[in-house]
Parts: structure tokens; sequence; C-alpha cells
């Protein structure tokens, strides 16, 4: 059954996306020239705060002549876990989080569903690939920092190893994806130290604010516990004018036998795939979510049966 499927070339309908994905490190991704806002604690860490120097971890105006609360601000900053109480990317509260949102599994059963998406996904990757090449496509030469939202096995990260500059960090809830996603991230050519996995949820990410120059989720929308909250840590975590990338499975149009059929299953397809819903308007959620020069299309893939039909698009902070 063909509900709502684009015969057009992958994508083609995101031409226009050209100029908000057009950005070098003076110009913001969707085109307007302005420095990058700092983020606005800068007492939390940046996923690279190891990699800067000391005068780059401080906040503006702590620096004095004689260089000692600069020391002392850079060390703390550098080497010390000092997070804000309300910090959620403090590590007690993102794993306090993760505790709530995503009750730890039996081990089995993590390892399970980790190895049914290694292996189940391959006809499902093939036939989406030219779409992801052409979404990918807007981070070229752009993103040097990309966060992923359950990054499972890992099987976007083919897409990024084209750019060997850019750092990859992938969260996801279930600790037993991480080595799928790193030999993903091996297979694909990304330079091991340019990868890391974090286990976390997207209702509460590991990462400073607006510190990353793009970031992705594909089919985790439909599995995250709170799709509102995941989309406001997203734009918490992008640095302003930074790129939002999607793909998701949605609800079928309202009175089809599709989506008839999808919520008679949800509730199955929830126990079994660890928590994935077939019935959600994740588009509408991403649309309310405040994001700019938000665009996408729908496509139906046959490879997916009743997990269609699928959003994909972009969108700036
Ligand atoms: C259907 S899989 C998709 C994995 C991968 N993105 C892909 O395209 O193949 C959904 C992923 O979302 C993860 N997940 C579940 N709940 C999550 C949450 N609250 N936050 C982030 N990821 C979550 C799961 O562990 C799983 O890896």
């Amino acid at each position: 059954m063909i509900l709502y499927y684009s015969s057009r070339s992958p994508l083609s309908s995101l031409v226009t996306l050209t100029t908000c994905a057009q950005f070098s490190p003076n110009k913001t991704p969707c085109g307007k020239v302005g420095k990058v806002t700092p983020p606005s604690d800068h007492s939390r860490v940046d996923p690279d705060v190891s990699n800067r120097s000391s005068s780059e971890s401080l906040a503006p105006g702590l620096s004095c002549s004689c260089g000692r609360r600069v020391f002392v601000k850079a060390a703390a900053t550098s080497l010390l876990p000092i997070y804000p109480a309300n910090a959620s990317d403090s590590p007690s509260n993102y794993t306090a989080m993760l505790k709530k949102i995503h009750p730890p599994r039996p081990d089995w059963y993590e390892e399970f569903y980790a190895s049914v998406l290694d292996t189940s996904m391959k006809s499902y990757e093939d036939e989406i690939a030219g779409y992801k090449s052409e979404l990918f496509a807007n981070l070229r030469g752009k993103a040097r920092k990309v966060l992923e939202i359950g990054i499972g096995t890992g099987p976007n990260l083919r897409y990024y190893a084209v750019d060997d500059v850019v750092q990859v960090f992938g969260v996801d809830p279930n600790s037993k994806m991480e080595k799928y996603a790193t030999a993903a991230a091996v297979e694909a050519g990304l330079p091991v130290p340019n990868f890391k996995f974090i286990q976390a949820v997207g209702e509460a990410l590991p990462l400073a604010d607006a510190s990353v120059d793009a970031i992705v989720g594909t089919l985790v929308l439909c599995s995250v516990k709170d799709v509102d909250l995941t989309l406001k840590e997203v734009k918490r975590v992008l640095k302003p004018g930074g790129l939002y990338l999607f793909v998701e499975h949605v609800a079928a149009k309202e009175g089809t036998t599709l989506r008839f059929i999808q919520s008679i299953l949800d509730p199955l397809q929830q126990t079994l795939a660890d928590g994935c819903h077939l019935t959600r308007e994740t588009g509408k959620h991403i649309s309310d979510a405040g994001f700019s020069n938000l665009k996408f299309s729908m496509a139906f893939l046959s490879s997916a049966s009743l997990i269609n039909p699928h959003i994909y698009g972009i969108a700036c902070k």
C-alpha cells in the first residue's frame, strides 16, 4: 500500500535548504552572519573542554592580571566535576534521568535488541541510503561537532566519515549498542578518537548548552519517553544556527487501514521494540518545537512495512 510515496529524487524538496546549511566559522548555519553565542553557563562542561586552552574555558571577566584566578578556574573547569545544581548535562543529573526515563532492562534483553537491530535493518538502510546521503550532505565541511541521539548500532556513521575532522558523540540509553556503534565507526573510517559513545537519554543530554554544530536523530523520537523534552534538549545543546537533521517514522493518516492496524499493534510494538510507538504524530512535535527554517518531506518505504510513513528533514536552531 502506498500512502505518501515521494517518487522524486530523494530529498529533492530539500534543495531550498542549502542556504540554511551554508555556514563558515563566522556564519551561523542558517546563513545569518553573527558570532556564535557562548553557553549561557560557562561552568558547564563542554564536550571538548579537555582540548581547549584554559583561557577558552573561562567565563569572560574572570581573568586577572596575575593569572591566579585564571589558573584556579581553569584547573577547576578542566579537572574537577563542578556543575551547577540544575545542569541537566552534569553526570549526576543525566544519569539520574537515564535511570528514571529508561530504567535498566535485563542484560539479555538489551543485548538481544541491539543484535536484532544490527542484523535486521540492512534492507531498510539500503532503501533509505539515497535519502540519508542527500540529507547528511548538508553537514559536510560545515559541522565539526555532531551529536546523534539514540545512535543505536550506528548506521549513520558512514555518512559522517567522509569528513575526517568531524567529532561525533553518540548518545543511547542501551549500553549494549556501544560495541556495534564503535565497530560501525571503525568500519566507516571515522578515526577512533573522533567517536564517543555516551550512555544517556535524549531527555537529558550529557552535553553543555550551545556546544554542537548539528544534532541527528533517526528513528528515535518514536522511542523516547518524552518527545517535547527531547526536542527542548536538542535546542539547548545546539549552537545558535545549528542544524537538526531527522528521519522518523510517524503515524499513518487518520482513518486509513494502516493507521487502524498501527493502533492495534502499538502496545505490542512498544513491548517488543523497547518502547517504540507506531502512532506518534512526530511531525507535529517537531513543527511546534520552535525551530527556524524547518523543512520536511514524507516518504513511504517498502522495507519498513507497517512502520510508515517516514518524515525526513532539517531545521535550524
Ligand atoms: C529504532 S532504534 C534506532 C537506532 C538508530 N538511530 C537507527 O537509525 O537505526 C531506537 C534507538 O533509540 C534508543 N532510545 C530509546 N529510548 C531513548 C531515549 N529516551 N533517548 C535516546 N535514545 C533512546 C534505543 O536504545 C535505540 O537505540
